[in-house]
């Protein structure tokens, strides 16, 4: 969604708001702009498309004598909601002396903009954005200072969003207020300026102490200071801030083409930092999650909820399938954008767990404050009967979740910017195995009917320390699968390369694979723009079976598990119908090889007698990844800035 950066100090503006936004070009967008107070006159350059386009304004017009004179900015890249993207409707927008950039929905915009058009201003954008300038001026214009100004306009207002703004009657001084989408702030050390952006990348740059502003918070960056306040009171307070754990080496590609490919080959060690950032607590103990939060709700609840959205659901699907085989607690898992409008129950011990790897995304959070606001309307005398509790799981410190929850748990991945995740869902994927682990050993014993039908996995539960130690091998595993030119890999490229032209795929798998199936449809449509459908493998004869020719493919994961005979005899009915198949499985599998118009090998090496089937999705996962990477690169997209995509969903 739509990024901010703001500046005020001795460095260039303009070079500290085009880093900064570049840093926020992962949240995608389809325009930018940037306004520089140049002494006291507001100068704005905005373009439709690729920041480039901003910068090459800048250049083209800033002589050496004009940047001197600029001491503040701020800058903005738009991901159209309100109005198509143009350069009317690209931030920042100017009303008289007063500039902002927003991001999130103003909702009472149409009564606003009827309200500036009868005071005589004419809107020159489509957008909501541009009305909360007029506002402020308003408020300027009766008297106030820009910060109270800033205020009063914020509290008419509605709508999640953030908005930063300055005026050239106060240069050098911007404001910054929050009801919802992210801001965080910093002031840079000696001397240095302040930054206040959309999240911490950009700021990264020039500090790791940074200030995360909570919803009803602003902060106003003036002499070289920092001054929090809250906006519904204009009561100021101190704040303390948070220390951001990775470098801004980490943002960038290191010699891979793209991001997404070099987040694909970090899977390894985003999997051992998650690990051992809930081991350190834990020393050796199996899956024990000792020190992490939630932990006792976790062990005693009668029903766990799995709230999220996009590949962030299909993790929270493979989680209900490990959680519920090993630990007996019920596992629902929901779309928060359903979840939110209707009317679920809700047993008393239930945990919700919010899983985000942004830990923004805009209906993921509105179920945790919706719940939260439903437990503090029980009365006091029914509160220890209803003991619902909300526990986030994100990869970003400070986001709302990890704020908001009652508890949270963090994966480890680091700065995710291709749009398409990958370590961050195999982190995800990390701690729900742990967790499925830890409940397995310390859950109370459950007097729950566990149906095992013919073909149903039925692993040994008390092996679970033997489970521990396969999980542990797993991403080095993960690792000697991503070696340069390895067969596994050439077998990839050949399989998308002759399924290129493609008019359409299935990815099909049962039980673990099932939500990796999913998974892999999801990637190959985002990144690759490809019509591509996840389904569970014995639903295909229930419907889609009838769009299969020899123009569709159908991409089967079936590693040797349970369920491999099930899936490979929905394989051979898509035989039947033309269609061309792709088989991903284990390397000895000559059945399903011998099966397959395509076959990309996994390879087990010797040693790994007794791996998991519980952990094959750890493996198929950079298959389908790197699957849809080659698919994308062939066919020139954007891979790390898919069209129309936002990396952090904060609009519902
Ligand atoms: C995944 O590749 C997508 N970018 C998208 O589906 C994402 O998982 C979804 O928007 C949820 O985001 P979150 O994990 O930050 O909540």
């Amino acid at each position: 969604m739509c990024g901010i950066v703001g500046y005020s100090g001795p460095k260039s503006v303009e070079e500290v708001l085009i880093r900064g936004l570049k840093r926020l070009e992962y949240r995608g967008y389809d325009s930018s702009g940037i306004a520089l107070m140049q002494n006291q006159e507001i100068v704005l350059f905005k373009a439709e498309g690729k920041l480039e386009n901003v910068e090459k304004l800048v250049k083209a017009s800033s002589p050496e004598s004009r940047l001197n004179s600029v001491r503040s900015g701020i800058g903005h890249t738009r991901w159209a909601t309100h109005g198509k993207p143009s350069v009317q409707n690209a931030h920042p927008h100017q009303t008289g002396h007063v500039v902002i950039v927003h991001n999130g929905i103003i909702e009472n915009y149409l009564e606003i903009r009827e309200q500036m058009i009868a005071d005589g201003f004419t809107p020159k954008s489509e957008t909501d954005s541009e009305l909360f300038g007029f506002l402020v001026l308003k408020e300027m214009n009766r008297g106030l200072r820009l910060r109270p100004a800033v205020s009063e306009s914020f509290r008419q207002v509605r709508g999640a969003c953030s908005v930063v703004v300055m005026s050239e009657k106060e240069p050098g001084t911007l404001i910054g207020v929050r009801n919802g989408s992210p801001l965080a702030v910093a002031k840079i050390e000696n001397n240095g300026g302040m930054i206040i952006a959309s999240d911490a990348q950009p700021i990264v740059d020039y500090t790791k102490e940074v200030y995360f502003i909570e919803s009803g918070d602003g902060v106003e960056l003036s002499g070289g200071e920092l001054t929090f306040f809250d906006w519904r009171t204009n009561r100021e307070f101190q704040k303390t801030p948070t220390k951001i754990e990775w470098s801004s080496d980490q943002l960038d590609k290191q010699g891979f083409d793209h991001f997404m490919l070099k987040e694909i080959h970090e899977q390894p060690t985003a999997m051992v930092d998650t690990i051992n950032s809930i081991r350190d607590k834990a020393g050796d103990l199996p899956f024990a999650l000792i020190g992490q939060p939630g932990l006792k709700e976790l062990q005693a609840a009668d029903e766990i909820i799995i709230i999220a959205c996009g590949s962030s659901y299909y993790a929270g699907l493979l989680g209900k399938y490990w959680i519920e085989r090993y630990s007996k607690i019920p596992v629902q898992v929901e779309l928060a954008s359903e979840f939110r409008y209707r009317s679920p129950l809700i047993r008393p011990k239930t945990v919700v767990i919010g899983l985000s790897q942004s830990g923004e995304t805009a209906d993921t959070l509105a179920v945790i404050r919706d719940l939260k606001a439903f437990k503090a309307t029980q009365p006091s005398n029914q509160s220890s009967l209803f003991n619902l509790i909300t526990i986030g799981i994100t990869n970003v410190r400070g986001s709302s979740i990890s704020r908001e929850a009652d508890a949270c748990l963090f994966t480890c991945a680091g700065p995710e910017i291709g749009v398409a995740a990958t370590k961050s869902f195999c982190s995800q994927l990390t701690v729900l195995f742990m967790i499925a682990g830890f409940l397995a050993r310390n859950s109370e014993t459950r007097k729950l009917m566990v149906l095992s039908g013919q073909g149903v996995e039925r692993e040994n539960t008390g092996a679970i320390e033997q489970v521990f130690q396969e999980f542990l091998k797993v991403p080095h595993l993960m690792k000697r699968f991503l070696e340069p030119d390895s067969l596994w890999l050439r077998a990839i490229e050949g399989a998308a390369d002759a399924l290129l032209l493609s008019k359409g795929f299935f990815f099909i798998g049962r039980g673990y694979s099932y939500p990796i199936a999913m998974e892999g449809a999801l990637k190959l449509k985002e990144i690759a723009y490809v019509h591509a459908e996840g389904y569970a493998a014995g639903e295909l004869k229930h419907g889609p079976i009838a769009m299969l020719d020899k123009d569709m493919t159908v991409v089967v994961l079936a590693p040797q598990d349970s369920w491999r005979e099930k899936t490979v005899s929905n394989l051979e009915e898509v035989k039947a119908r033309g269609a061309k198949v792709l088989g991903i499985g284990l390397e000895n599998d000559d059945r399903l090889k011998s099966l397959c118009d395509y076959w990309i090998p996994i390879p087990l090496p010797a040693t790994s007698g007794d791996f998991h089937s519980l952990l094959y999705p750890f493996l198929l996962l950079p298959t389908i990844q790197l699957f849809s990477y080659r698919i994308a690169l062939k066919k020139g997209t954007d891979v790390d800035k898919p069209r129309n995509l936002a990396k952090s969903v904060t609009v519902e």
